[in-house]
C-alpha cells in the first residue's frame, strides 16, 4: 500500500525538495507526496511541487476571519486527500489546539534548533547570541504547545567563532535535510510511533557511545 504525505509549507521548500527526492530515490519507500498546501501564495515552494507534478493548493489565513476559521478550512483540505501523515515543512502558521488534536501522532514539525532550546522564531541568531557550542536542528511530532512536542531525532552541528546567522542556518539546513527524510521513512515504515505521549521505537536502536567534543579546543593553542 502507499503511503500518502500532504506537505505544508509557508516559503522556499527546500525541505519539501528533501523529502521529495526521499521519496523518489526510495530512502522513503511507497510513498506519495498527495499535495503541498501553502497559506501564502507567493511561496517558492509551490514551484517546486509544480515542477514535481504534485497538486498544490494555496489556503491564504489573511482570507480568514480567525485562526479558527483558517484552521477548519485547512482541516477540510487535507483530509480531502486522506493522509497517512501530515509533514509540516516550514509552515509558519501557529495552529489551534482541535486542529493539532485531530492529527495526534499523524503530524510532524522540523524545527531549526535542538529542542527545547529556542523555540519560535530567529533560531540562528538567538544561539549566536547566547554563545551556544552546539546548534542544530529537532523532528518531532506536533502538539498543541509551540515546537515543543515529543521528539523523533535531533542533529547537532558546531556553532563556529566565524559564523553569521546565515551561515549557522546553511549549516543547520544541511542537517535538515538529512534527517526530515530519515525521520519519515522511519515513522512510515511504522518503526517509530507516538505512544501515550511519547515516541516509540519499535525496533532497538543501535547502542553509540562516547562524547563528541566542540572543534574549538581542537584549534591550535
Ligand atoms: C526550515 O529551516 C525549517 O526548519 C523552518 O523553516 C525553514 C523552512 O525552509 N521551520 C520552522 O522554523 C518551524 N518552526 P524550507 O522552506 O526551505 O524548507
Amino acid at each position: 500500500m502507499t503511503n500518502r504525505l500532504v506537505l505544508l509549507i509557508s516559503g522556499r521548500g527546500s525541505n519539501l525538495q528533501s523529502i521529495l527526492n526521499a521519496c523518489q530515490s526510495g530512502q522513503i519507500s511507497s510513498t506519495e507526496i498527495v499535495c503541498v498546501i501553502s497559506n501564502r501564495a507567493e511561496a517558492p515552494g509551490l514551484a517546486v511541487a509544480i515542477q514535481a507534478g504534485i497538486p498544490t493548493q494555496v489556503i491564504a489565513h489573511r482570507d480568514y476571519a480567525s485562526r479558527e476559521d483558517f484552521d477548519a478550512a485547512l482541516r477540510r483540505s487535507i483530509d480531502a486527500h486522506h493522509p497517512d501523515l501530515v509533514v509540516l515543512a516550514g509552515f509558519m502558521r501557529q495552529l489551534t489546539a482541535a486542529f493539532v488534536s485531530h492529527y495526534l501522532g499523524r503530524m510532524v514539525n522540523i524545527h531549526p534548533s535542538l529542542l527545547p532550546a529556542f523555540p519560535g522564531l530567529h533560531t540562528h541568531a538567538r544561539a549566536l547570541e547566547k554563545g551556544v557550542c552546539w546548534h542544530g536542528a529537532t523532528v518531532h511530532f506536533v502538539t498543541p504547545e509551540l515546537d515543543a512536542g515529543p521528539i523523533i531525532v535531533q542533529a547537532a552541528v558546531p556553532v563556529l567563532a566565524t559564523d553569521d546567522p546565515a551561515s549557522l542556518a546553511a549549516r543547520v539546513l544541511e542537517a535538515e535535510h538529512q534527517i526530515y527524510p530519515q525521520a519519515l521513512a522511519a515513522i512510515l515504515s511504522g518503526r517509530c510511533r507516538l505512544e501515550a505521549g511519547r515516541v516509540h521505537w519499535s525496533t532497538p536502536l543501535p547502542g553509540a557511545e562516547g562524547t563528541v567534543v566542540h572543534p574549538v579546543l581542537a584549534a591550535p593553542a
